[in-house]
């Protein structure tokens, strides 16, 4: 299989699609709210030591044991393990977690292009009204928006490593980049533009707690795709001739920079809206943000540009997430789809048949689980069992598999190269494409920090997470 095994055309073409997956719905507007809330600048510095010292070793990992076994995450943890029947279980882990997050993404990559042929169409004042969402995630139009978004990303796939994942990004990320720009720079022309700057960037350390910790480091691992089992596909298709160290902090830098960027347009947006708004007010949830609260204020813009310059600057804005959302999607639908074809020996349209299917049952599952489906919408109750805080279909998907096993694949990744694969095996496949890594103090640091710290961290995360997710326990006090 290995000799005949599809890669990309060049680091280019890898680095872009890894960024192109780490490049998401997050970047664009969570990322810029949660360090308005916590701190500002002070949550900027702690975001990008988190990314520089904790997520980076990881990422490396993820994509040496991609590149080294040139398979998907289950055949890289059979490979790699000498196919011990142990380490069977993470790569299984390593597979279903990108096909349950993909559904839940896939939901809201679906309301996004729903809200772009609305405001393209010149709905952009029903979507303002804040009682539009809650409607229109119960209409039955959500189906065919669904259908619009699984036929692209498909043909996406289809096309294969080269053809289809690298060109589109190629094409995406390039015209993403353009959009935001030109956000920015008409935004920063608004009255009180600069009043909004100031909350994100002026540093304030006394808001940073325990949680916002907690928090900044799940959003960085998150954001940079890690423990999904993307980075190890995709470094999958990559040569030896490769620097894979210098490739990954490509793609933590150019994330880390659309995240940064992206709060010059969001924050200067909400203020010159309103130049009295109280960041601890605005909503921690992005879904929130980029549906209700955000279309207000692009209708509010038409006092300037008028009803067509409003809806155009919507129109660019639900764009941009768009692009942002395809590539990840992308990525995170290629993890099964080199799964079956690699482990079960089906063509990749076959492979991707299988997965439109079984995927797709579970997102229109998903979709009736905001109140279409009473049974959906109820199903689960956990945690604190108050009657009243019956979970969603959605609401279980996220839990358990954002929140708590992502963390988990994180602590595998770490336990698995630096104990079973062993460090010299690390260093050697990192150094292939990089000569000055051995002995270098990135070496060091590397094997150090995921050997001892990470891990630690990681699981430390996970027992949380677990302990008040699920038994309302408060473990470490946040
Ligand atoms: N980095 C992505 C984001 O921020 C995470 C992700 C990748 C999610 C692929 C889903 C699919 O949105």
């Amino acid at each position: 299989m290995s000799a005949s095994r599809e890669h990309f055309s060049s680091k280019l073409g890898f680095i872009l699609a890894a960024a192109g997956s780490a490049v998401g719905i997050g970047n664009l507007v969570g990322f810029p709210v949660s360090a308005t809330k916590n701190g500002g600048g002070a949550f900027l510095v702690v975001y990008a030591l988190f990314v520089i010292f904790v997520c980076l070793p990881v990422m490396m990992a993820e994509m040496a044991m991609g590149r080294s076994a040139q398979k998907d995450p289950l055949g890289a943890y059979n490979k790699l393990s000498g196919n011990s029947s142990k380490w069977r279980y993470p790569g299984f882990l390593a597979v279903l977690t990108p096909f349950m997050i993909g559904v839940f993404y896939m939901v809201i990559t679906v309301w996004i292009f729903g809200y772009l042929v609305q405001a393209a169409i010149g709905n952009l004042d029903a979507l303002a009204d804040p009682s539009n969402f809650g409607q229109f995630i119960n209409q039955t139009s959500v189906f065919y928006y669904m259908v619009g978004v699984g036929v692209l990303v498909n043909l996406i796939l289809l096309g294969g490593v080269k053809q289809g994942i690298e060109k589109a990004a190629k094409l995406l990320m390039p015209a993403l980049f353009v959009l935001l720009v030109g956000l920015v720079a008409y935004v920063l022309t608004l009255d009180n533009a600069i009043a909004g700057l100031r909350y994100y960037v002026v540093p304030d350390f006394s808001k940073v707690n325990a949680s916002v910790l907690n928090g900044a480091l799940s959003q960085a691992f998150f954001s940079l795709s890690l423990g999904m089992g993307i980075l190890m596909t995709y470094a999958s298709y990559i040569s030896k001739k490769e620097n894979i160290v210098g490739s990954a902090k490509m793609v933590a830098v150019t994330d880390s920079l659309v995240a940064f960027i992206a709060g010059l347009m969001v924050l200067p947006a909400i203020f010159s809206f309103n130049p009295n708004t109280n960041p601890a007010e605005l909503s921690d949830s992005s879904v929130s943000m980029i549906f209700v609260y955000l279309p207000k204020i692009f209708l509010a813009m038409q006092q300037d540009i008028g009803y067509v310059g409003a809806s155009a600057i919507a129109v660019i804005f639900f764009l941009l997430v768009f692009f942002a959302a395809i590539t990840s999607l992308v990525s995170i639908i290629e993890v099964p789809t080199a799964t079956l074809i690699e482990e079960k020996g089906v063509s990749r349209f076959k492979a991707l048949l299988l997965l439109a299917g079984s995927m797709g049952i579970l997102t229109i599952l998903c979709t009736m689980s905001f109140g279409m489906s009473e049974w959906l919408s109820t199903m689960f109750n956990y945690g604190d069992h108050d009657p009243a805080t019956k979970k969603s279909l959605f609401d279980f998907i996220y839990d358990v598999f954002y929140d708590t096993i992502l963390p988990l694949n994180g602590l595998m990744v770490c336990l698995f190269v630096m104990y079973r694969w062993k460090k010299a095996k690390l260093t050697e496949e990192l150094s292939q494409g990089a000569p000055d890594y051995a002995g270098s103090f990135t070496e060091k640091y590397v094997n150090f920090s995921l050997s001892t710290f990470i891990p630690f961290i990681l699981a430390l995360i996970f027992i949380n997470t677990v302990a008040n997710k699920f038994f309302a326990y408060n473990l470490l006090g946040f």
